[in-house]
């Protein structure tokens, strides 16, 4: 009987061990110094390897939004080197270069005066809806730009003089400012292509006025029609910059409808070149639309010009003028004695 009992208590204790070894196995298993847990992971080395190669590194998603699978995009490091430091220069030197380019001429030149003096006869020139167009856009152009340039040098220039929070209020409303008010900016190019097209189409007069250097120099008055070549550079850079600003900057304000990562960076970056460039160049239209040229502001401040001012600047337009309305017309009386 003892010996049966000796038995059955190393037979059970034999089961108990293997019961032991059989549930501590696992455990062993899962032990660090067995497996290694990122063998199958992406290494550093080859993430780098990809970016030499200059491709993107994608992972993998569950989410419907695959772009958000790139984990590393390249050309994206390129992107912001040209938002820091290449727009920056660019848009530094077109618009710094444009206003010393002003104020060398306007030390040099001066400002055109009415050679022939003011004779109070007055022509109109551009009608209410001419002006209320010209008004509306230039406005939106003004704050479209501010707001614009604010996202380009805002950072480096203002944020350091006014303060973090006074920055990113300011920078707020601007971007507010900069999309509610490229809906109005967009319509007013479109009236101003409509509105004015006519009187500028470039013809044979252009080239003539553009050979005699618009008489800017001198005392020339190279005859036009309503729209000189000067002013008609002005409407097409308009019309056509107007437009890529337009179609550009709606394709950043709505992303990914209609491009890709790739083409939202190309329109960025056209956006912010033609905008710079457009800036440069609506500087020299208001300098010569104010203290450049005497009597020109008259012409889109109350919409007429004096008789003289356009005998003198556009001469085949005042003849044209006076053939339609005929010489009884006290208000657009041609004047006898041309003083050229
Ligand atoms: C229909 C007209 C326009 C639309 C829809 C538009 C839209 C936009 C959008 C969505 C952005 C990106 C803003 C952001 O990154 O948060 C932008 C940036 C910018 N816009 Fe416009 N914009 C228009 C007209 C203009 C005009 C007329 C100018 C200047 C004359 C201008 C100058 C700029 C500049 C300088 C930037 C910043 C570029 C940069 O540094 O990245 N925009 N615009």
């Amino acid at each position: 009987m003892a010996g049966l009992l000796a038995h059955a208590r190393f037979i059970i204790g034999a089961f108990v061990f293997a019961l032991i070894l059989a549930v501590a196995a696992p455990a062993g298993a899962q032990q660090p110094s067995s497996v290694n847990p990122t063998a199958s992971s992406v290494k550093e080395q080859q993430l780098l390897n990809a970016l030499g190669k200059g491709d993107a590194v994608h992972g993998r998603v569950t989410i419907p939004d695959q772009k958000s699978a790139n984990l590393i995009h390249p050309a994206g490091r390129d992107w912001r080197h040209f938002h820091e430091v290449t727009l920056r220069w660019i848009g530094a030197i077109a618009i710094l270069g444009m206003l010393v380019v002003l104020v060398v001429f306007y030390l040099v030149r001066g400002q055109v005066k009415l050679e022939s003096g003011y004779s109070g006869r007055r022509i109109v020139r551009f009608n209410a809806f001419e002006r209320f167009v010209h008004w509306m856009t230039a406005t939106c152009f003004i704050i479209l730009a501010l707001s614009g340039l604010n996202i380009t040098f805002g950072k480096p220039l203002l944020l350091p003089l006014i303060g973090e929070g006074a920055f990113a209020g300011w920078s707020q409303w601007a971007k507010y400012a900069h999309n509610y008010l490229s809906f109005p900016f967009a319509i007013g190019v479109f009236c101003i292509f409509l509105i004015w097209i006519a009187g500028n189409i470039p013809n044979k007069v252009d080239a003539e006025w553009l050979k005699r250097g618009g008489g800017i120099v001198g005392h020339d008055h190279p005859p036009a029609y309503r729209f000189n070549a000067g002013q008609k550079m002005i409407y097409w850079i308009v019309v056509i910059g107007g437009t890529a600003v337009a179609i550009t900057g709606y394709l950043l304000m709505f992303p990914f409808y209609a491009t890709d990562i790739q083409g939202m960076q190309l329109a960025q970056t056209v956006h912010a070149i033609v905008a710079v460039l457009f800036v440069a160049a609506m500087l020299a239209h208001i300098y010569i639309g104010t203290i450049g040229m005497e009597g020109a502001f008259e012409a889109m401040g109350e919409g007429t010009v004096d008789a003289n001012f356009a005998r003198e600047h556009h001469a085949l337009w005042l003849e044209e003028q006076n053939a339609r309305t005929g010489p009884n017309d006290s208000q657009r009386q041609p004047l006898a004695t041309p003083a050229e």
